[in-house]
C-alpha cells in the first residue's frame, strides 16, 4: 500500500465524526501535512479521500504543512420551527468537530475546518479568522474535492451558460462531467446510495459549480468573477457550507431539510411575512394577447389591472402581480433594459389608483421590477424603488434578472459570482426593512436563507412553465423534485389550463397543472392562467387551485424515481386536511397510495382530480376523472397517471 507518511516521513493522523445514529462516519486526515476527508454510510464509502484547502493570490496555497492544533466536539439536538414552508418542524440533530490548524513552516497562517455530521448528511466549512500579517484576501481557487466513484450517475444542468439556471436536467456519469454544472447536483453511486451535493448559507461569496478536476476528482469550481479571480474577502470570513445529503433512496432525499438547519435563525420579527397565492397580468403577454410595453394592447393598464383585481375578488385569491407597468419596456427591453425607470409608470398606467382599489378589496399587489441584469441601474434606485411600493402598501415584490450575465460596477459579471449574490442578498435585506416580501427570477439558486430572511418567499431558478410551448418535455418537473427543489421553493407559474392554446401549447394533461401546486412548493403561488380561463372553462379545477395551501406542516414523499415520477402528500400547516400530488414522465403509470399517514379515526372526503383512461399529454389532455369519496387511514387509492400526467386530491378532514 502505497504511504504517505512514510514518503514524506511525517504521521499521519485520522479523526472520525459520526452521526448521532452512527449510521453515517466521517473522517478527517492528516496525510504529510495536507487535509483529506472521506466519508462513509453503513461503512460503505460514499466519498474516497478528498483533498481540502484554498490557492490564495500572491500567497503560497493554503494547503500544505498544515497540523491540528486543537480540535473541540460538540454534540448538538434542538428542533426548528420554520416560519412557512414545506415542513413546521426540522430537526437540527448533529455531531460536530472543529479543527483548528496552523501551517507549521512558513507563515503559519492559521484556520478552522468545522465539521457537522447528521443522520442524513455531512457538512463542513472552512472559517478564516484575522491573520498577523493581513485582514483581506483573494480567492484563486477553492480546492474542496468530493471524490465519488466515477462511476456514480448525476442529473446535470450545466454552469455557465445564457439562460443561468434553466436547461433540461440530463443523466450522466460523473466520468464525463469534464464542464462545470449547478449544484444541487444529484448523484446515484454504483452501491445505490442517493446523494446530493450543494452548498448552504451562501453570503458574499462565489456560488459552487463542480467539475472534474485533471486528476478525475470532482472538485469546486467557484462562479469567478470577471478579474478571473473567485472571492475578495475580508477576515474573518466563513465559506458557505459544503454540504452532502445523504438518502438510500431518492424520495428520501426529496425531504433533506439540513440546508435550512445549517442556516441561522431569523433576527428580528418577521411575523409579517404571509406566505401568498396571486394571479397575474401575465400568461396574457406569453400568449400575445397583451405585451409588456404601452400601446394598442398594452396588459398593465389602470382598467385591467381593476379588471384582474375584481376576478381576484371572485376567484379567492389573494393577490394580483402587475408586469409591464412601468417605464423601459418599450422596443427591444432586453437590449433596453440598462433605462429602466421603477419610479415611473407608463401613462395609462395609474399606480395610486390602482394600489387604493387592490386595498379597497383587500387584494396584495405582487409589484415587479425587470432589472434585466442592469444592477447598476437597479441599485442606483433601489431605496426609492422599494419606498415607491411600501408607501402604496405593496408587501410583495417580484424581481427579474433576465439577460445571460449581470452588469455590476460596470462590469459583465455572473448572476451567481461573488458580486451577484452580494447584490441578492442587498434586495432581500433592504426588502425586510421594507417590510416587503421577494420572488426572485433568475435568481442566485437557494442556500436556506429564507430560514434568516422569511421574506424571501420564492424564487425562479429552473425552467419554468413560461418554457412551455415546446421546450419542456413531461420529464422535466419529475426531475425537479430531486434537484432544482433540494435547494428550497421554486415559483413554477403553476395552474396553466388553457392547454390547447396555439402560441404556448402545454405538454402537460389538466389534472397535472393542479399536481404542481403540491408537487413544486413555493411560498409565493401563482395561479397562472389568465383568470377568464378558470371563471368561464375550469370552475371545478379552479376550487382546488383556490384551496390549495401556500404553507404546510408535513411533507411525505410517497413514491418516485428522478426524472420518472414523484408523488407526494402534504398537510395544511392550519387545519387537518392533506393535500396529495402526483406527475409522471412520458410514461402513463398506476400508482397506489396507502393513506396510513392521515389521522387514525378521522374521516376523510377526497376530492380526486385525476386522468383519464385515455388522457394523454399529447393527443387529449383535457380528459379528466373528478371523483369524490370518504376515506380513512386504513384505506388506500389507486390512481393512473397518463403519458405526461399526474393527480391531484384534497383530502378534507371531516370528523373523528
Ligand atoms: C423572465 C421571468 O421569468 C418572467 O416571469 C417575466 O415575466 C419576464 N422575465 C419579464 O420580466
Amino acid at each position: 500500500m502505497f504511504k504517505w507518511a512514510n514518503l514524506f516521513g511525517k504521521k499521519n493522523t485520522e479523526n472520525d465524526i459520526y452521526s448521532p445514529d452512527k449510521s453515517i462516519r466521517c473522517v478527517l486526515e492528516l496525510r504529510a501535512g495536507q487535509l483529506f476527508y472521506s466519508a462513509y454510510k453503513n461503512d460503505k464509502r460514499i466519498i474516497k479521500p478528498s483533498r481540502l484547502g484554498f490557492l490564495i493570490c500572491g500567497e503560497t496555497p493554503l494547503i500544505n504543512d498544515l497540523k491540528i492544533i486543537r480540535e473541540q466536539k460538540k454534540k448538538h439536538e434542538e428542533t426548528i420551527e420554520l416560519q412557512w414552508g414545506e415542513d413546521r418542524y426540522i430537526n437540527n440533530n448533529y455531531n460536530e468537530t472543529s479543527f483548528y490548524l496552523s501551517e507549521e513552516k512558513e507563515q503559519k497562517r492559521i484556520f478552522t475546518l468545522r465539521f457537522r455530521v447528521f443522520n442524513n448528511a455531512i457538512a463542513f466549512r472552512y472559517e478564516i479568522p484575522p491573520q498577523p500579517k493581513f485582514r483581506q484576501i483573494t480567492i484563486k481557487d477553492e480546492l474542496t474535492e468530493f471524490n465519488v466513484d466515477l462511476n456514480t450517475i448525476a442529473w446535470k444542468i450545466p454552469a455557465y451558460q445564457p439562460d443561468r439556471y434553466e436547461y433540461n436536467y440530463e443523466k450522466t456519469m460523473v466520468h464525463q462531467l469534464k464542464k462545470s454544472v449547478h449544484t444541487p447536483l444529484t448523484l446515484k453511486t454504483p452501491t445505490g446510495q442517493y446523494l446530493a451535493i450543494h452548498e448552504a448559507a451562501l453570503y458574499d461569496y462565489g456560488s459552487i459549480t463542480l467539475k472534474l478536476s485533471q486528476n478525475n476528482i470532482l472538485k469546486t469550481d467557484i462562479t469567478p468573477l470577471s478579474d478571473g479571480t473567485k472571492a475578495h474577502v475580508l477576515l474573518p470570513f466563513q465559506t458557505p457550507w459544503r454540504l452532502i445529503m445523504v438518502a438510500d433512496s431518492a424520495i428520501e432525499l426529496t425531504t433533506n431539510r439540513t440546508m435550512y438547519a445549517l442556516n441561522e435563525a431569523p433576527i428580528g420579527d418577521f411575523s409579517w411575512v404571509k406566505t401568498l397565492k396571486f394571479i397575474g397580468i401575465w400568461w396574457a403577454m406569453f400568449v400575445g394577447e397583451w405585451t409588456w410595453a404601452p400601446g394598442e394592447r398594452h396588459g398593465a393598464t389602470t382598467e385591467h389591472a381593476k379588471e384582474y383585481i375584481d376576478a381576484a375578488v371572485r376567484l379567492g385569491i389573494s393577490g394580483l402581480l402587475i408586469e409591464g407597468w412601468n417605464e423601459g419596456w418599450e422596443g427591444d427591453w432586453l437590449e433596453n433594459g440598462i433605462n429602466n425607470k421603477f419610479t415611473v409608470s407608463t401613462p395609462d398606467f395609474d399606480m395610486d389608483e390602482v394600489a387604493r382599489y387592490a386595498k379597497m378589496h383587500n387584494i396584495e399587489i405582487v409589484g415587479h421590477h425587470e432589472t434585466v441584469g442592469f444592477v447598476d441601474n437597479y441599485e442606483k434606485q433601489l431605496e426609492e424603488a422599494y419606498n415607491y411600493y411600501a408607501a402604496r402598501g405593496v408587501h410583495y415584490i417580484k424581481t427579474g434578472y433576465a439577460g445571460s450575465m449581470m452588469m455590476i460596477n460596470g462590469r459583465r459579471e455572473f448572476h451567481h459570482s461573488q458580486v451577484g449574490v452580494r447584490h441578492y442578498q442587498k434586495t432581500v435585506e433592504l426588502a425586510a426593512k421594507k417590510h416587503i416580501c421577494l420572488d426572485i427570477h433568475e435568481p442566485i439558486k437557494g442556500t436556506g436563507i429564507e430560514r434568516t430572511w422569511p421574506n424571501l418567499l420564492s424564487r425562479e431558478g429552473a425552467r419554468g412553465q413560461e418554457y412551455e410551448g415546446g421546450a419542456l418535455s413531461p420529464s422535466h418537473a419529475c426531475f425537479l423534485p430531486y434537484t432544482r427543489l433540494l435547494a428550497g421553493g421554486m415559483d413554477y407559474t403553476s395552474g396553466i389550463l388553457d392547454l390547447a392554446n396555439s402560441v404556448k401549447r402545454m405538454a402537460t394533461t389538466l389534472s397535472r397543472q393542479l399536481a404542481y401546486f403540491v408537487t413544486i412548493y413555493s411560498g409565493m403561488q401563482m395561479a397562472a392562467d389568465r383568470p377568464f380561463i378558470y371563471e368561464q372553462r375550469f370552475q371545478e379545477e379552479f376550487n382546488f387551485i383556490r384551496d390549495v395551501p401556500t404553507s404546510f406542516n408535513t411533507t411525505i414523499p410517497l413514491a418516485g424515481e428522478v426524472g420518472e415520477y414523484y408523488v407526494v402528500a402534504r398537510q395544511d400547516r392550519n387545519s387537518k386536511d392533506w393535500y396529495i400530488g402526483g406527475v409522471s414522465d412520458e410514461n402513463g403509470r398506476n400508482i397506489h397510495i396507502n393513506l396510513d399517514f392521515l389521522e387514525q379515526g378521522g374521516v376523510y372526503e377526497a376530492m380526486i382530480y385525476a386522468d383519464a383512461e385515455n388522457a394523454h399529454y399529447r393527443e387529449n389532455p383535457f380528459a379528466i376523472v373528478k371523483q369524490t369519496k370518504h376515506v380513512g387511514n386504513s384505506d388506500s387509492l389507486n390512481i393512473f397517471m397518463a403519458p405526461g400526467g399526474g393527480f391531484a386530491i384534497k383530502l378534507k378532514y371531516k370528523q373523528n
